[in-house]
């Protein structure tokens, strides 16, 4: 049987967070045997808000590489590659511009947040309003079925599902409309409280941090900001007890039931420091990165494994890219003259 598809991938601007785990890793692990998995670094999609220091690109591709490998991407089966490896995107990119308004970008809710984030007033890039566009084009190329993405990116499968149809319509059913996938925690809120672990608020705890510096980051989270005491009763919502009942049973720590349930139970009667329940926590994110960290370590090692992970990778998904712009080139009546 032909396995469906799946597309997704990140931009390389940094090390890897447990928001990206929750929200995608944890369901790209799960189904890359069940898929025909394809995860790609979105180097043109970050240049779209980075585009004055392109350098930090180059660096921090190898780092969300060895962040897949360590959390278990198979590079055996899952094919891992750069945006920018496959120029096809960017000649389809430019097909779909046609299909698109900027009215309907400008009210992409993602693209609205991020806009008023970073401040760009009337002055936004073309590059950075269009980037759903270029979005749909990475997704369609592969003819991806599903894609795994933090919720953020919902409202981007859906420009792509109305690119796809409208592009069928036209011209002829040639793309896939996908569907989004979301992982079972929806968010994971920030170290700070905030409703979103997030890079460019600095309120994360990235997965290949080090046992000191997660001691410091979990030592400084926000807990119940209207409980001032440990004697006070508590509301366990708060993002140390979130954080507990999603990474508690994958920590592998001991007895972890019966102490969440406990700590639950002080917290809410008021018969718990919050410092306590904090160490609770360090030692469950312990449980959960120490493996993490330690697969890590054996890939940095491994010289020219990032290399050749990514060169194969380009390799396998630009056939497929140059496949599906010959039929999108045949379908819009493009194919014209045969000298390439
Ligand atoms: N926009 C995504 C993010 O910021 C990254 C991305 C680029 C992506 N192209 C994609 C995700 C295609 C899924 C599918 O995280």
């Amino acid at each position: 049987m032909v396995k469906k598809r799946i597309l997704t991938g990140d931009r390389p601007t940094g090390r890897l967070h447990l928001g990206h785990y929750v929200g995608s890793l944890a369901n790209r692990v799960k189904l890359q045997r069940d898929y025909e998995t394809y995860i790609m670094i979105a180097d043109v999609q970050a240049l779209t808000d980075n585009y004055q220091h392109p350098d930090k690109l180059g660096k921090n591709i190898r780092e969300v590489v060895l962040d897949y490998l360590s959390v278990g991407i198979d590079p055996k089966v899952a094919t891992i590659f750069i945006q920018s490896k496959i120029p096809e995107i960017a000649e389809l990119t430019v097909f779909y511009m046609n299909l698109v308004t900027l009215a309907r970008l400008e009210r992409n809710p993602t693209v609205k947040d991020e806009m008023k984030q970073k401040g760009f007033g009337a002055n936004v890039p073309l590059g950075f309003l269009a980037y759903p566009v270029s979005q749909a084009a990475d997704i369609t190329f592969l003819k991806a079925d599903l894609v795994p993405v933090g919720i953020d990116q919902v409202p981007m499968i859906e420009q792509t599902r109305e690119i796809v149809r409208k592009f069928n319509d036209l011209y002829g059913k040639v793309l896939v409309e996908p569907e989004a996938l979301v992982g079972e925690i929806e968010r994971l809120p920030g170290i700070d409280g905030k409703a979103k672990m997030s890079k460019s608020l600095g309120n994360v705890i990235n997965l290949s941090d080090s046992t000191e510096v997660v001691r410091k980051q979990v030592m400084s989270m926000y807990t119940d900001p209207n409980r001032v005491h440990g004697n006070e009763a508590g509301n366990i919502n708060n993002p140390v007890f979130i954080y507990l009942r999603v990474f508690g049973k994958e920590s592998g720590v001991k007895n972890y039931d019966l102490r969440i349930k406990n700590y639950e139970k002080k917290y809410k009667e008021g018969q718990v420091q919050d410092v306590e329940v904090k160490e609770f926590l360090v030692e469950v994110l312990e449980g959960f990165l120490a493996p993490i960290r330690k697969k890590r370590d054996k890939f940095e090692k491994d010289q020219g494994l990032v290399e050749q992970i990514l060169k194969e990778g380009a390799q396998k998904a630009r056939a497929e890219a140059q496949k599906t712009l010959d039929e999108v080139k045949r379908a819009m009546k493009l194919d014209y003259f045969n000298y390439g």
